[in-house]
């Protein structure tokens, strides 16, 4: 009889042998973006945007579902981060924005109101304003939602980053923040959170094991724990996710996929893998792939979490710019529609006027399906063709 044990080495060595087939080029990020030479075959109306738009664009085909009602039907969460500030203001542009987001998507995400900096800003002092506002909005809509998130090395409040505590409080520290969290939605909004994003980014940006202060006290054995008390609290069709970003990077690609492959191979109560797409139009998507077949392969379930495809900041009204990023979109989406694993499509945002793109990429922006006037962009109707294709 063939040992568990053999079994699993063969796997895991296959498994490595892709990612390292998979390491090509690590300065993908870097190349010159492409011209589009598409021919613009038809312009566009106004009906599925509900709103007035110019754009011309061959992915345009008449089609006037939304991107909702078009993923249901496949089915496939379609998602939106959400800036809980402009959601919860009186304006006629807040209007327009709950009106888009509720229209066209079936899934939010706490662009911001999850993390532990605005919920616990005081130790064991809990704020969840920003987070219900969201939760209710996406409740009242029948939207789901996805909890992002738990562990992570940014946003976190000041007493947690500059205090010394012993490894027993630290411990103490993440089972009180990940449970008071997640048994807070789970009373107020039961059904609503499909997923965690437990540990966000475990790798900085050069492939170091990160998490500080959780890192510092438990070493990479913090994720295990991470894991579990987020286990403990969740009920069991709740989702527990693994998030990460640049998959155009080989060595984040390897050790992300190790990571993985370890985490179930220990047992821990991984579900799935978040994959950040902040990419580029140039980008290569099987890099990124590789990442995601590798985790489809140890059983895992994975889900676009932070999508968007910046432009030039000129770019913003350039026709073969804006069909080039809606080829981006078309080409991941349908890569993900090909994989029944990928069970989630979110854009970081859905609306150019609320995009992290300007600031924190210098020279970019116009990274989402809509544009700053809440009109449908090429990319929107990408991803409307891919959904229903
Ligand atoms: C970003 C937000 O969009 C910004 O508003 C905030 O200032 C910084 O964080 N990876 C993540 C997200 O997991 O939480 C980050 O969101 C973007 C990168």
């Amino acid at each position: 009889m063939i040992k568990f044990e053999t079994v699993f080495s063969v796997k895991l060595f296959f498994f490595l042998l892709l990612m390292a087939f998979s390491c090509r080029s690590t300065t993908i990020q870097k190349e010159a973006p492409s011209s589009s030479s598409e021919s613009l075959s038809s312009v566009n109306d106004s009906s599925a945007s509900g709103s007035s738009s110019s754009w011309v664009s061959s992915f345009y085909t008449g089609n006037t579902n939304t991107l909702r009602d078009l993923a249901a039907a496949k089915p496939l969460l379609m998602g939106a981060a959400v800036n809980a500030t402009v959601l919860q203001q009186t304006t006629s542009n807040a209007d327009l924005y709950r009106q888009v987001l509720a229209r066209e998507y079936n899934l939010v995400t706490h662009e911001n109101a999850m993390k532990m900096e605005p919920v616990q800003p005081e130790q064991d002092v809990f704020d969840f304003s920003d987070v219900d506002a969201v939760l209710a909005f996406a409740q009242s809509n029948n939207m789901k939602a996805r909890g992002h998130t738990l562990v992570w090395a940014q946003q976190i409040p000041d007493w947690f980053k500059n205090g010394s505590f012993t490894s027993n409080e630290m411990e103490q520290i993440m089972s009180n923040h990940i449970t008071t969290v997640i048994k807070h939605c789970e009373d107020n909004y039961p059904g609503t959170v499909v997923c965690y994003d437990v540990v966000n980014e475990a790798y900085d940006m050069n492939g170091n094991l990160q998490n500080p202060p959780y890192y510092d006290a438990f070493g990479s054995n913090y994720i295990h724990k991470a894991f579990a008390y987020a286990r403990a609290a969740a009920p069991a069709n709740v989702k527990l996710f693994y998030n990460d970003f640049s998959f155009w990077d080989a060595d984040k690609r390897l050790k992300v996929a190790t990571l993985l492959s370890n985490l179930v191979n220990d047992g821990v109560p991984i579900d799935g893998l978040g994959v950040q797409f902040h990419i580029k139009t140039w980008t290569g998507l099987d890099d990124y792939f590789a990442v995601i077949d590798a985790a489809i392969g140890l059983g895992l379930e994975v889900q676009v979490t932070e999508c968007d495809i910046p432009l030039q900041n000129d770019q913003g009204s350039d026709t073969g710019a804006l069909e080039t990023q809606a080829q981006k979109y078309y080409d991941l989406l349908g890569m993900c529609l090909a994989r029944p694993e990928v069970t989630a499509f979110v854009t970081w945002g859905f609306t150019d006027k609320y995009s992290w793109v300007p600031m924190f990429m210098s020279g970019y922006d116009h990274a989402l399906p809509f544009n700053k006037n809440y009109e449908a962009k090429p990319a929107y109707y990408a991803l409307q063709k891919a959904l229903s294709e």
